[in-house]
């Protein structure tokens, strides 16, 4: 029996998604724990594409139990399109197979049309390049003890008295503030009456039925959102996402105790990405012409909004601050595939900002957008390595990569992904054995 929990390292976007997937088989609840829509993890089985951003991502395997907990805020309508389209492809989901928290809180139309008015207001530099899905708002909302939760879809007369205050309020703003229009009551009543009844049966208390899966010695693995660098306290601020992204949240976000942990898996892409704004020490900018080999062969658009991703070698800053913030056990490399053919790789051991050292990201966002990664070169290799499932046989210089991300950061890699498939994979060490 093991709970094993799983997070991105860096800006997100790690293939977080495909290696939920492929530890699914070993597990028997898979919980996402904070994050709403903004997500979106992608699974490649036998050839087939599939993208989630609300639902789980071990929802394909038919006799597993995916949790929705607490600390995820829920866009109905993205849930039940996302059902919908499992429906579709004959993978129904049923309530006994999806379950979701009665205080997940819900995202409602005004946050997205404040989000999305926000973000059109700010000046260029001042954006953060959100996903425009009513994520800050709507953590604002539960923050501010005014938002509305997934339970309150089952009291309409609540649900009704809690919608009629905050429209009153997210009115005036989205007029006044921002000159947006406003919005309906009756129209958000209507559809949200409509969502009530289609999710009724899937909702409950996660973090009871977690507890009495512990005790019954079955495996749960947690599936994180977003990445480290994201989290809203130890990212960097303010060129983050509204919530907690790193391991710690995977008890507070689904109500299980932290003592239960046993593993913490930190997915780290083998170079690094970045999607929206913010600083980003290992860019290799547009027009680079590794950075744009980077971005073409890794095809790096993002999984939600499909913006262009900002590619970089990898930080070992980066992947020390995850290392910390996390407690992590263990590594999956995720892209390896994509270093193949480039002669020589860097890797960022430390940052230079104006003249003073530093092996960590620094807290001061302007530092941190001044910093300048000090590097080492490491040798490349020319073999495709897509087809390659055991360590042994992956090319002596990937090896000695692998080897020298586990010397900068102490932590040593359990998995190595080298395609988007779910077979293309070296499982070194499960952490559910
Ligand atoms: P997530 O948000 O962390 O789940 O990651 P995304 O799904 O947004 O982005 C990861 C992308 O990389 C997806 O398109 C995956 O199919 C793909 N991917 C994952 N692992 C690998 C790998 O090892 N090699 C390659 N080439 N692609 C991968
Ligand atoms: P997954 O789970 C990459 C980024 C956005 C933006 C910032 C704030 O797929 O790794 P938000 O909409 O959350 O208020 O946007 O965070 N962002 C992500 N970047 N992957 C994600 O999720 C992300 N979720 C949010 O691009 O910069
Ligand atoms: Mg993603």
């Amino acid at each position: 029996m093991a709970s094993v929990v799983v997070v991105g390292t860096q800006w997100g976007d790690e293939g977080k998604g495909k290696i939920v997937d492929l530890l699914t088989e070993y597990a028997d609840y898979i919980v996402r724990f904070q994050g709403g829509n903004n997500a979106g993890h992608t699974l490649v089985v036998e050839g087939k594409k599939y993208i989630f951003h609300i639902i789980p991502s071990g929802i394909l395997y038919k006799n597993k139990v995916c949790a929705i907990g607490n600390g995820v805020i829920i866009d109905p309508g993205v849930l039940l399109q996302e059902m919908a389209e499992l429906n579709e492809k004959g993978l129904p989901v049923t309530p006994e197979r999806l379950l979701i928290s009665s205080n997940a809180h819900l995202i409602m139309p005004y946050h997205k049309n404040l989000d999305l008015a926000r973000e059109a207001s700010l000046a260029k530099g001042k954006k953060i390049g959100t996903t425009g899905r009513g994520i800050g708002p709507c953590y604002m909302d539960k923050v501010g003890r005014v938002g509305l939760k997934v339970g309150d879809l089952l009291d309409p007369s609540l649900f009704s008295d809690k919608l009629e205050a905050a429209v009153e309020e997210k009115n005036f703003i989205l007029t006044k503030q921002f000159g947006a229009e406003p919005l309906e009551i009756s129209a958000i009543t209507d559809a949200f009456t409509n969502y009530a009844e289609q999710l009724a049966p899937f909702i409950g208390n996660v973090s009871i039925t977690l507890d009495k899966a512990r005790k019954a010695g079955q495996n749960i693995l947690f599936e994180g959102a977003q990445g480290t660098q994201l989290d809203i306290d130890h990212g960097t601020y303010p060129f983050v996402t509204s919530s907690n992204t790193i391991a710690g949240n995977a008890c507070i976000g689904s109500g299980f105790g932290p003592s239960h942990i046993d593993e913490v898996i930190g997915i780290v892409k083998a170079y690094t990405t970045r999607v929206g704004e913010g600083p980003f020490p290992t860019e290799l900018p547009e027009g680079d012409e590794v950075g744009d080999a980077l971005q073409a062969k890794g095809h790096e658009f993002g999984a939600t909004t499909g913006r262009r991703r900002r590619c970089g070698w990898f930080d070992g800053v980066v992947a020390n601050d995850a290392v910390r913030l996390n407690g992590l056990t263990g590594f999956a490399v995720t892209k390896l595939d994509v270093l193949s053919g480039l002669s020589t790789l860097k890797i960022a051991t430390g940052y230079d900002v104006e003249g003073v050292k530093y092996d960590y990201m620094p807290e001061n966002v302007f530092k941190a957008g001044q910093a300048r990664p000090v590097y080492e070169d490491v040798p490349g290799w020319s073999e495709d390595i897509t087809s390659v499932r055991a360590y042994e046989d992956l090319p002596q210089s990937a090896k000695d990569y692998l080897k020298k991300i586990e010397d900068v950061t102490g932590v040593a890699p359990a998995m190595v992904s080298v395609g988007p498939d779910r077979e293309e994979t070296l499982l070194l060490r499960n952490p559910f054995a």
